[in-house]
């Protein structure tokens, strides 16, 4: 037996590291980033502000500062407070780490296809993950949703709102009826990771719902490089998730360069406005193409469906254009693509060379 048999679990072992696409050279419209950089005069200032950070210091774990301005500027009511975690990424990690159990394993129920880290976590850490399948317009299955809750019991339901891949933004009442349908049993996660495109949340409803958590990043505001994610929920909740936090989690750096953005967040919601609005014309643009299903999207992607999207996909790789073919993440994503919606500039060198492509 090789040392990595005797010392790897088999699953792990079974399976591939998450994959990143190469990228460098590229138009890259494959990870939902925003494509605008700070302003320049906020670069100098934010250079001063780290530079003064006390780099020889661990970060103080109750990292105040920093939740309060979230707390101001991202709408947390009146009494709720945040965990911060080093990316969404890893709140999700925490909630699986604190909500598994060893002898019955405890169960995720959430909408697929569907953000893959919610499975990854549940693996990792021993729950059973069971994934309902969206219609084929990518709208909620409500039955089929409320049926498995009913019948799995599950611990955790996640809900992306909006929802990645397909960009849908799920109907209030029925996600307002899974978190009913979760009442005393369980807790439900809105993953808010597109709420800058969306203007839509749970979260000014967290008193209504003690079972709901409201999770968010800054990622896809135009942060994603520092890897800060944050959720907040009734306190008794948010106690137990940041037992299982590492203390020191989210770094000085991180922690001073959100800080100073909180501060400036007139900024980053500006430049979401701008992607909101190019969002629309791409989707029009697109549209008008032959052949081209664009479907309907509140976040900062478009997901369109496209014969032989394998082949168009490599035609675009050729040509330095970088986005995300999904037709094997699913069968309900057959044929389909994801391209983040960027500048007015970068969407246009898209368009232009998609509509060569798919010629
Ligand atoms: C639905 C959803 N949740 C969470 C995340 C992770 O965000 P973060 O960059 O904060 O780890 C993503 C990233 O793409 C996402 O699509």
């Amino acid at each position: 037996m090789s040392l990595i048999d005797q010392v790897i679990r088999p699953d792990i072992r079974a399976m591939s590291a998450y994959a990143v696409a190469h990228s460098d050279g590229f138009l890259k419209l494959d990870a939902m980033e925003n494509p605008y950089p700070l302003p320049e005069k906020l670069k100098a200032a934010l250079a001063k502000r780290l530079s003064e950070v006390a780099l020889n210091r661990y970060p103080v774990p109750s990292y105040t500062g920093l939740k309060t301005r979230i707390r101001q500027k991202m709408g947390v009511p009146d009494g709720y407070d945040v965990i911060l975690g080093n990316g969404s990424d890893e709140l999700i990690s925490l909630i699986a780490l604190a909500c598994a159990k060893k002898d019955e394993p405890a169960k995720i129920v959430t909408p697929v296809p569907g953000f893959v880290m919610y499975a990854l976590s549940a693996q990792f850490a021993g729950m059973e993950f069971i994934g309902i399948p969206l219609k084929p317009d990518f709208r909620l299955d409500i039955e089929a949703m409320l049926s498995a809750i009913e019948k799995h019991r599950p611990t955790v339901v996640y809900l992306s709102q909006p929802h990645n891949p397909t960009g849908t933004l799920f109907d209030e009442k029925e996600v307002t009826s899974i978190i009913g349908a979760m009442s005393g049993k369980g807790i439900v996660i809105s993953d808010e990771a597109y709420q800058p495109f969306a203007e839509a949340s749970f979260m000014s409803k967290l008193p209504e719902y003690p079972n709901l958590v409201v999770m968010r990043t800054v990622s896809k505001l135009g942060l994603a490089g520092i890897r800060l994610g944050y959720m907040s929920a009734i306190p008794e909740l948010l106690a137990e998730f940041d037992k299982v936090r590492p203390p020191y989690n989210v770094n000085v750096l991180t922690e001073a360069t959100a800080e100073f953005a909180m501060d400036h967040i007139d900024v980053f919601n500006h430049q979401a406005a701008i992607i909101r609005s190019e969002r629309e014309k791409l989707a029009v643009a697109l549209d008008k193409l032959p052949g081209i299903e664009v479907f309907p999207s509140r976040a900062n992607f478009l997901l369109i469906r496209v014969p032989k999207a394998g082949e168009v996909f490599e035609k675009l790789l050729a040509r330095k254009v970088l986005i995300k073919n999904m037709g094997k993440m699913h069968t309900l994503l057959q044929n389909c693509l994801r391209i983040t919606v960027s500048s007015p500039e970068e969407n246009k060198i898209f368009l232009d060379q998609f509509s060569a492509c798919i010629q």
